[in-house]
């Protein structure tokens, strides 16, 4: 199936790790994959998780009016613990935490009732699933086969019969989210601890795919994913095809006390402008607390990019990746319709130098005030074009985030992106 129009026009999807690690604060499910947390200390994080607070109507209302066109959940992160009532495994927040009941179906709900499209993670791998170190990795990093968690131990041989045993449970999973929730979108990953071939990646797909061939998949699912995920830095390049950058509002996936590194609105709006000028989406991920509360430095980080957003609309929905790197000192985005470009500028701009526009300028003037801007050229000769300067705009014009100039174009965009004239 192509890829799923929503997907490449949403620009801004919200990552949820929630989970048993929320209730310490310790890192989510690497926390004992590394020793850092004794095994035991780490599971009876259960005893805590209450999901008290859990109201999906607030998160899907949140994410809604940020901008947000979809929200990806962890269903079941490596830890093996799923948010929902699963007939398959023995680890479930139903069976083994306080929150005691599904917590995936009322999330699907809120989400659609908002306008959201339905994304869940899950993980092929789950460390705590007694099947699932019964084979070595073939073909992946070998560093993968040393983890008591994920291979034979001790010259133990490989057990093929307990690893289709193990496939067999995580596809009934995957079945029933699919059955159940009818997602728009799963997030795999995990997938670098077996081959594609070990992973049995092809009945998975066509099984999600039968029940609705819709399904957007990420990149996790190797040779079946619709697309990129970059994780935690910005591409130089925008990867081939659809692509998505997952980064936390701090240094963590799930909720950390400890960590109170949160990037700032500013610097949010950068990573988004950026992202959305290379063409594609920023999954931000935030980590809500055991109780399922988005804490409020993350929500307000969320509604600080989502008024930026606001006021630069025009910029953001229904455009496309703007100027090739060279031709304007920052991010720009691009009308459907190719007339106008959206040039970002950080900081307090001064007069703008767009080079390589071979197009005339109509009109150029401050989104979000309309405040008009003089424009000219100097220079050119034959297919080289001269410089288009656009004066900077008033300090009262400046937006404290990122200033958008809207260049309204004469004619379709035609750049130049060659070496000059001998
Ligand atoms: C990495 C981490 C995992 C996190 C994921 C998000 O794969 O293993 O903990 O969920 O990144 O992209």
């Amino acid at each position: 199936m192509a890829m799923q129009p929503w997907f490449t026009e949403a620009k801004l999807g919200i990552f949820l790790h929630w989970g048993i690690y929320a209730v310490d604060g310790t890192l989510e499910s690497w926390a004992f994959y590394a020793d850092e947390v004794p095994h035991d200390q780490y599971m009876r994080q259960a005893d805590g998780f209450t999901a008290a607070g859990y109201d999906p109507k607030a998160w899907a209302e949140l994410f809604a009016r940020v901008g947000a066109r979809y929200a990806v959940l962890t269903s079941r992160h490596h830890d093996g613990v799923a948010l929902w009532d699963t007939a398959h495994g023995d680890l479930n927040v139903v069976r083994h935490t306080p929150a005691g009941r599904d917590l995936l179906g009322p999330y699907a709900e809120a989400l659609r009732e908002h306008g959201l499209k339905v994304g869940f993670y899950y993980s092929h791998s789950d460390w705590n699933h007694p099947l699932y170190p019964s084979v070595r990795s073939q073909g992946r990093a070998p560093w993968v086969n040393e983890s008591r968690w994920v291979a034979p131990q001790d010259g133990a041989p490989d057990d093929e019969q307990a690893w289709q045993r193990y496939l067999d449970y995580r596809d009934a999973q995957v079945g029933e989210l699919v059955d159940r929730f009818h997602p728009d979108l799963l997030w795999f990953d995990g997938e670098w601890e077996r081959s594609e071939q070990q992973w049995r990646l092809a009945p998975l797909a066509e099984r999600i795919l039968t029940a609705d061939p819709r399904t957007v998949l990420n990149a996790r699912m190797l040779s079946y994913g619709d697309y990129a995920t970059p994780e935690q830095g910005l591409p130089m390049r925008a990867p081939d095809g659809p692509w998505e950058l997952c980064l936390t509002i701090n240094d963590s996936w799930g909720f950390r006390q400890s960590d109170t590194n949160f990037k700032s609105v500013g610097q949010l709006v950068r990573y988004f402008a950026e992202t959305i000028g290379l063409g594609g989406n920023l999954l931000l991920d935030v980590g809500p607390t055991a109780a399922g509360v988005i804490p409020a430095e993350q929500v307000e980080r969320l509604e600080g990019l989502g008024a930026w957003i606001a006021r630069h609309a025009d910029a953001v929905w229904g455009t496309v990746a703007g100027l090739p790197a060279g031709h304007h000192y920052g991010p720009s985005t691009r009308s459907a319709d190719g007339r106008t470009l959206y040039l970002v500028c950080f900081g307090s701009p001064g007069e703008l130098a767009v080079k390589g526009l071979r197009t005339a300028v109509k009109r150029a003037y401050v989104l979000g005030t309309g405040a008009e801007l003089g424009h000219r050229v100097t220079g050119g000769h034959g297919e080289v074009p001269g410089v288009t300067w656009i004066d900077g705009p008033r300090d009262a014009d400046v937006d404290p985030h990122a200033t958008v100039i809207a260049v309204e174009l004469d004619g379709d965009l035609d750049l130049y992106d060659g070496q000059g004239r001998n």
